[in-house]
Parts: C-alpha cells; sequence; structure tokens
C-alpha cells in the first residue's frame, strides 16, 4: 500500500449550519434542496472522512457529536449509512463528541473497531462562571456490550498507511495552555484535567502535505501540528480542520495561534465547533481565502 491519493472530510455535526456559505476550491457546502432530508447543527463534531489509497477506500467516523438524534438525521440527509464506516475514531473523552456513540453503535449494528486514548472513560467535568457542568462518563462496558472491539492507546499509531492517530500531543508551545475548569475524577479522586487524552487525526498526502484534523484541539491546534510534522516526517501542511478552541483565550493567543496556523503554510484552515464565533471572524479576517467555516454538510476535498 501506498500513501493516500486523496481525503474527503465531510461534517455530519458541526455547531454552525449556514446554507449561504459559498463552496471555494477546496470545500464543496450542502445543498438543502439536493440533500435527502433536512440538516441538523448540533453541538460538538462528528466528521465522515473518506480515504482514497490505491484499490481501497476507507472510511473512518471521527467522534459523534453531542447526540444520536442529529448524527443520525444528518447521515441520512447526507445519504450515508452506518454500514459505510469502518472503524471509529474518538478524538476525546468530552460528551460533545462521544454523545451519538452509543446510538450509532446500536444503529449499525454491527461491531465497529473504536480507537481512543484510555483516559477517555474516566469522568469528566467542567467548573464554570456558570457553576459545575456534569459530570459525564463514557460508559465502557454497555460500548463493548454492542461487541465493538476498543483499541485504546497513548502512543501515536498508523492506522494504514500515511494515516495517523496522534497519541498524546506534547506542549511545547509557549502560548497553548490547559483548559481553565477542566475536571477529571480519576480513581475517585478528583483534580485538574490535563487533557492527554486527545489525539488528532493525520492524513499524510505526500508532497501536498498533511491534513490535521483535530476535534477540540485541547493540546493547542500549533502543538497538533508541529507534532503532525514530526510524527510523520513530513513538514508539508495542506489542510487544518475541526475545533479550536479558542473561545475563552486572549486575543494575543489567537493572533499567536493564527500565526502558527500561517506559518505551517496550510493552504486550508476549515474551523468550527469550539473554535469560537470571534476567533473564527479574526481566522476569516487575518486567513483570507485560507479560511473557511466548518458547517454541518460541508465537505472538504484534499487530493495528493
Ligand atoms: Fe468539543
Ligand atoms: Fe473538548
Amino acid at each position: 500500500m501506498s500513501l493516500p491519493e486523496k481525503v474527503s472530510v465531510t461534517a455530519v455535526i458541526d455547531n454552525y449550519l449556514d446554507v449561504f456559505e459559498p463552496s471555494t476550491p477546496l470545500v464543496e457546502r450542502a445543498v438543502p434542496g439536493k440533500l435527502k432530508g433536512f440538516l441538523l447543527a448540533g453541538h460538538g463534531l462528528a466528521f465522515l472522512v473518506d480515504i482514497d489509497q490505491g484499490e481501497s477506500k476507507f472510511s473512518l467516523l471521527m467522534d459523534t457529536g453531542n447526540a444520536f438524534a442529529p448524527l443520525k438525521n444528518n447521515m441520512e440527509a447526507l445519504g450515508r449509512t452506518p454500514a459505510e464506516v469502518d472503524a471509529l475514531f474518538l478524538s476525546h473523552g468530552h460528551p460533545d463528541h462521544y454523545g451519538g456513540l452509543l446510538g450509532f453503535l446500536e444503529w449499525r449494528g454491527a461491531p465497529l473497531h473504536i480507537y481512543c486514548h484510555p483516559d477517555v472513560f474516566w469522568p469528566k467535568y467542567l467548573m464554570t462562571p456558570r457553576g459545575k457542568v456534569g459530570p459525564w462518563k463514557l460508559e465502557r462496558e454497555k460500548i463493548e456490550a454492542t461487541g465493538a472491539q476498543l483499541t485504546c492507546a497513548t502512543e501515536v499509531k498508523e492506522l494504514r498507511e500515511g494515516v495517523f492517530l496522534t497519541g498524546e500531543i506534547p506542549r511545547r508551545t509557549s502560548f497553548e495552555g490547559p483548559m481553565p475548569g477542566a475536571k477529571i475524577i480519576k480513581d475517585g479522586e478528583d483534580m485538574d484535567d490535563p487533557l492527554v487524552d486527545e489525539q488528532a487525526l493525520v492524513v499524510n498526502l505526500g508532497d501536498k502535505g498533511l491534513v490535521v484534523i483535530s476535534g477540540c484541539s485541547h493540546p493547542g491546534i500549533v502543538n497538533t501540528i508541529q507534532y503532525a510534522q514530526e510524527i510523520t516526517g513530513n513538514p508539508r501542511v495542506f489542510a487544518v480542520i475541526g475545533g479550536l478552541h479558542l473561545a475563552q483565550v486572549s486575543d494575543e493567543v489567537v493572533s499567536q495561534t493564527i500565526n502558527g496556523i500561517k506559518d505551517s503554510g496550510a493552504q486550508l484552515a476549515l474551523t468550527g465547533h469550539c473554535t469560537g464565533f470571534r476567533p473564527n471572524t479574526r481566522l476569516s479576517q487575518e486567513l483570507g481565502s485560507t479560511f473557511a467555516v466548518s458547517c454541518v454538510g460541508s465537505t472538504a476535498t484534499l487530493a495528493a
């Protein structure tokens, strides 16, 4: 097998839905009248990632949004079936990413391979200015009862040639810090959640560069990009896709993040979910045509 020739990333769930966003050379927007049903925006993220590699095609569902209802609704509207999904990858253990998981597994009705970090199963909660939110717990037993086969790893994993799960992402930049108020209950003990369970999906398109797909970017998107370059040995970056979790950081950190994306040379920054409205507007202003907002039903197609 050789490196993938093409990867298509379809946002099945995202916080944003805007049917008036124009398509771009790299991002095809959903056209409501051509769909099999209506689309729903939902809190969280779910991407269908379709990878073409020689004769073989491989479809990975990355995350499942915060609930099964919008996941099922939107997959059906987009004409996609659960049987098409070859494997599932959970970016991290927050409920806006795993909320639809159990429903999806039951809907699919056949065992599925699931990749995640082992810490996704500890209870987690948030301490916010509006009080405690949670706790939530992803129940491993219920997932395994569906026949799902879990591979939980902390290290980088090459799923197939050129397709990587990063494992734990080293925190190296000076400006990308922990998520304030994030808590984890490990062995009954409450502690700050370092969110080491977040990993990204990286597709290496060779000379075209890397497609870096991140769920919430709790380790920082610039750390994520740099680690993707390190594990693949490919310094080129083609696209950065996903949630950047910038709503609560300072303007200065947003500036440094945007500079990091610019420095990567990415030709597409397709950001949504937890990026935050104001950071997204700044990304739009400062990245120009490189930026596109991630909307439910949009498909980014990146070809080698
Ligand atoms: Fe999230
Ligand atoms: Fe998160």
